[in-house]
């Protein structure tokens, strides 16, 4: 819009039907933001919207646009209807090992569908994106921590396709920084993030055989699937079992909330690590997981899987410095919740029987 555009200002949330999207979108219009929700369903369902409004007692639909990043004239068509200030950018595809087998569809897909978003964003003249980034851009270094000035190496096409994009936010910010069309970009890599809405009513909906270590506990824990298979128990850790930064999702959603305030500060181009500073080993979250629900986990250890190492924690200070974010739940806390939606959504938002399909 023109500098006379009065119309209300909305925060544009592509994938924000997703895992961290949906608690985004939620965390936002509790801060007071006006959100509209673009998505293309392949990895969601539109009822998160619903449980959010339930949630938050909304009067009203969160605006949604069932629309794929591959078409531009959509985006472009969601830009004209709404005056967009800032863009948090999920949408995109994550399953590492798939990524290894069809590698074109994620660059297509991540790639392209960034391309268009960035393309659609400078022809509407909305400045401000926040980028969903990942620890898999760091190179692997055996050290305690990562920072975010930590050498960037990416040993997979998802990987390669957060890096990629991650160097063209800044090549674009690059053209324009000082001028009056300087963008303002933040870009999160986040840790391990898991657990639910404290509600129970909104969590990771994680589909029949979860690639990631909690979705799998908690399906193993509400008698969904048999045992958790643990990748290694040779990696040079505490217990030989691999280790982690987990963050608890409502932590993780409210770090966008700050850094959309931040893009509105003119801030420039920034990164930040978003994660909670302590690892755990894969034997102590099924530990945790057994507390939380009380109940019995079995496991079997299995070889290491590939491409997986010993262990990936964050350096957090530049986020609490610059962002004021500092995550708040404990690994207590993300047990609790990720047991809570388990237990209420075994099949998480659809039935088994959608669920199959
Ligand atoms: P998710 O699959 O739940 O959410 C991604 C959403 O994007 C889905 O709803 C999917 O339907 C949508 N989408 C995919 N391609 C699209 C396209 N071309 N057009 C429109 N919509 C499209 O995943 P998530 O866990 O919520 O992840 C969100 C973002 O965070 C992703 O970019 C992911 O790579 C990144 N990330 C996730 C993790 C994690 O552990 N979950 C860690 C680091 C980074
Ligand atoms: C955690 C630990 C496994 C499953 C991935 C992506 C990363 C980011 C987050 C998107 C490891 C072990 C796992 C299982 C197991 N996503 N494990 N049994 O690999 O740290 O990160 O998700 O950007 O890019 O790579 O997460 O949950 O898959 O694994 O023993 O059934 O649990 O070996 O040590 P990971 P994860």
């Amino acid at each position: 819009g023109s500098a006379f555009d009065t119309r209300k200002e909305y925060i544009l949330v592509t994938g924000g039907t997703g895992y961290i999207g949906s608690h985004t979108v939620l965390k936002l219009i509790e801060e007071g933001y006006d959100v509209v929700v673009l998505d293309n369903l392949s990895n969601s369902v539109v009822e998160p919207l619903r449980r959010i409004e339930r949630i938050l007692g909304l009067k009203n639909q969160i605006p949604f646009y069932e629309a794929d990043l591959l078409n531009y004239d959509d985006i472009n068509a969601v830009f004209k209807k709404y005056r967009v200030s800032c863009v948090i950018h999920f949408a995109a595809l994550k399953a590492v090992e798939e990524s290894t087998r069809e590698p074109l569809r994620y660059y297509d897909n991540n790639f392209g569908g960034t391309v268009n978003l960035l393309k659609a964003m400078q022809e509407n003249s909305v400045k401000n994106i926040v980028f969903s980034s990942s620890a898999t851009v760091y190179e692997y270094s055996g050290k305690d921590s990562y920072t975010e000035d930590s050498k960037l190496a990416c040993t997979n096409p998802y990987g390669r396709t957060k890096l990629f994009m991650e160097s063209v936010i800044e090549d674009i910010y690059n053209t324009a920084a000082g001028t009056d069309k300087q963008m303002n970009a933040v870009i999160l890599r986040y840790f391990n993030p898991f657990g639910a809405h404290p509600s129970g009513l909104m969590g990771e909906d994680a589909g029949q055989l979860p690639n990631n270590l909690m979705p799998y506990i908690a399906q193993v824990a509400v008698g969904e699937l048999d045992k958790v298979h643990v990748f290694g128990a040779d990696y040079n850790t505490k217990d030989g079992t691999g280790v982690r930064d987990f963050i608890h999702i409502m932590d993780l959603a409210r770090a966008h909330v700050y850094s959309v305030k931040k893009t509105s500060e003119n801030c420039g181009l920034k990164v930040y690590n978003v994660g909670s500073g302590s690892g755990y080993s894969v034997l102590e979250m099924i530990e945790a997981m057994k507390e939380a629900c009380n109940c019995q986990i079995p496991f079997v250890i299995d070889g290491r899987r590939s491409g997986d190492v010993d262990k990936v924690v964050c350096d957090p200070t530049k986020a609490e410095r610059e962002l004021g974010f500092k995550v708040e739940y404990t690994l207590k806390d993300m047990c609790r919740d990720l047991w809570r939606w388990q237990q209420a959504n075994p099949h998480g938002y659809r039935t088994k029987a959608e669920k199959s399909n």
